[in-house]
């Protein structure tokens, strides 16, 4: 691991996602003394704010956080916040940042964090580049959307690599920062029970489920156009598929996990024009209800009829020999009936029931790994009801349940984002997404779109508030297998 950053420097530091995730996990790591001592944090945006105005946004924001842990001061904190003005099209902002963060900085380390529109990157980068501000101690945060495809995401990476070498650009899944996900891997490679069975041999099918009651939520903008594929299984939910599929890296660091990530991603079996129409689902919802109040449909929030999809569900594969026949289901969307992101690890059943002829119905053994909205990993077993069997032996499915939150009671439940911009500050890359690792998500994402264009698909409707179109249920059910609602 090189030094940690003394300067972060954060674009797009007056933003949602800076007020919401990114200066408060700042303000939690520097509340538990993880931040170096003499960090500086500029914040920078178009907006011509002076530090004190950036502090006071920042207070406002920090507010409600600082509220919920009283053992934390602020002002500590607000007194590491710098501001100046950038406007990426304009390199004399990128003259004054320079002047501000000093040489002396500069050879202390520089994080920086991107968090500006796409657009904007090429030029910030040429900016930071000519400014001198590129240099070895220097290494870049990127949030996503990295592209809308393959050529575009391709530009992206190119752009950053032009002056940041990958071994500095840390490509942000904001999923990689949760608690649960790292777990997965606890689990998986932590214990020696589960991976015996992690493969064809005992695993009948894997379900992940991203399903969010939120509908536009004022990103309108943003949204239209990009779609439940690319916003969320480009990313995250082909991250946390890679993580379940991978096989064991021999080490927990950058190079071996990441090696192993790629090479699931680029054994999924595409899904074409031959095969878009029996292996995904699209969808797009209308008015329906959310938490028990009517809310309107997608194309009454844009304003205007769309053809965006908000709900997407597929079947996947990975073409090794430990995946063999194994399909990945994956469903996500918006307006879905309730908040519950999820891993549903699908074992085979006993290969003979010594039950039954005694009358007794086995379930085969699932692993729940709970990402949202409480964090936990339930194993359903089989066991035996309690009583004399006169009229047969009843089994039936009980939870064996490791509930995190129980379990650790003591330790705070972080927001995604500490984790990752710690590892930014310490230069810790193994929880950032390699360019291989997008661009094979980008290529598998490709031909699914491609496959839709070809084949005329368009978005079902759903009703706010429902799981999708019926033809998710149906996508399943098929092969014989229910969605874990
Ligand atoms: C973002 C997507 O990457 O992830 C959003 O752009 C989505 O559309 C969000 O709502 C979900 O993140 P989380 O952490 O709330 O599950």
């Amino acid at each position: 691991m090189t030094p940690s950053c003394e300067t972060v420097l954060l674009f797009g530091a007056t933003g949602d996602l800076s007020r919401r995730m990114l200066l408060p996990s700042l303000f939690h790591l520097d509340a538990d003394g993880l931040l170096p001592k003499h960090l500086v944090i500029y914040g920078t945006s178009r907006s011509h704010l002076t530090d004190q105005e950036f502090q006071a946004l920042a207070r406002t924001a920090l507010e409600p956080f600082q509220a919920a842990r009283p053992d934390a001061a602020l002002e500590p904190f607000l007194a590491r916040l710098r501001f100046v003005p950038v406007d990426a099209s304009d390199p004399s902002g990128f003259a004054a940042l320079a002047e501000a963060v000093g040489p002396c900085a500069q050879s202390g380390g520089l994080a920086i964090f991107l968090s500006t529109a796409p657009s904007l990157f090429e030029p910030t980068i040429a900016g930071l580049h000519g400014a001198g501000l590129a240099g070895e101690n220097a290494r870049i945060g990127l949030e996503k959307p990295l592209g809308h495809d393959l050529g575009s995401s391709r530009a992206i990476n190119d752009a950053v690599a032009s002056a940041f070498p990958e071994e500095r650009t840390f490509r942000i899944d904001h999923y990689l920062g949760k608690e649960t996900v790292q777990n997965l891997l606890a689990l998986r490679f932590g214990n020696s029970l589960f991976e015996p069975r992690w493969n064809a041999g005992g695993v009948d099918h894997v379900q992940i489920t991203v399903a969010e009651t939120v509908g536009l939520e004022g990103r309108v903008g943003f949204y239209d156009g990009v779609g439940a594929l690319r916003d969320m299984v480009q990313n995250h939910m082909l991250q946390l598929l890679a993580l379940v599929a991978m096989e064991p890296p021999s080490r927990f660091d950058a190079t071996a996990v990441r090696d192993e990530k790629v090479k699931v991603l680029r054994s999924l079996r595409r899904i074409d024009r031959s095969t878009a129409a029996t292996h995904s689902v699209i969808g797009q919802y209308s008015a329906g209800a959310a938490a028990g109040a009517p809310v309107p449909g997608y194309a009454e929030e844009l304003g205007k009829p769309s053809d965006t999809e908000t709900f997407v569900a597929l079947k996947a594969h990975v073409d090794n020999w430990r995946w063999k026949g194994v399909p990945f289901y994956m469903r996500t969307g918006k307006r879905l009936p309730v908040r519950h992101s999820e891993i549903l690890i699908q074992f085979k059943g006993v290969p003979h029931s010594i039950f039954a002829e005694r009358g007794a119905v086995l379930h085969p053994n699932r692993l729940i790994i709970r990402l949202q909205p409480e964090e936990g990993i339930r194993l359903m077993v089989m066991a035996k009801e309690p009583g004399l069997d006169r009229d047969g032996v009843r089994l039936r499915e009980v939870p064996l349940d490791l509930s995190l939150v129980n379990a650790f009671s003591g330790a705070r439940r972080r927001i995604a984002y500490e984790r990752l911009l710690l590892d930014l500050i310490e230069g810790d890359p193994t929880l950032f997404v390699r360019r291989d690792e997008v661009e094979a998500q980008w290529e598998w994402i490709d031909a699914i779109r491609d496959g839709w264009s070809t084949n005329m698909m368009t978005p079902r409707t759903y009703q706010a508030g429902t799981w999708g179109p019926s033809a998710a249920i149906a996508l399943t059910e098929r092969d014989g297998v229910s969605w874990n609602d």
